[in-house]
């Protein structure tokens, strides 16, 4: 079985970038971000309490519901959408594979 991924992130400048990502080290998507240099904030450390790093998820996968602190940082957060996630909150899994997203804008 592949340990690796492959997920489309249009950046805040509306780059598109494919990234390969390992879903063997535990890493959640902001990290992933975040190590391939795409700017995000991710200003509260990755525990649901910023929406710096607040997406959109464009393609139809099926992720893990949302933590009760996710639902309730996005309802707090501005420029959110039905389809709003906190990348923080999403572990890297084989799930994820083809996943795209768009980073929303900053606040
Ligand atoms: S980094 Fe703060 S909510 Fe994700």
């Amino acid at each position: 079985m592949s340990k690796e991924i492959s997920i489309k992130v249009k950046d805040r400048e509306g780059k598109i970038r494919l990234l390969t990502l390992p879903i063997d080290m535990n890493l959640n998507l902001m990290e992933a971000i975040k190590l391939n240099n795409i700017q995000i904030d991710g200003r509260c450390g990755g525990i649901a309490l910023c929406a710096s790093c607040q997406c959109y998820i464009l393609s139809n996968h099926i992720l893990i519901e949302k933590s009760e602190n996710e639902t309730a940082m996005l309802s707090e957060a501005l420029n959110v959408k039905p389809n709003s996630r906190l990348v923080c909150q999403l572990i890297l899994s084989k799930d994820m594979d083809g996943l795209e997203i768009e980073l929303a804008q900053e606040e």
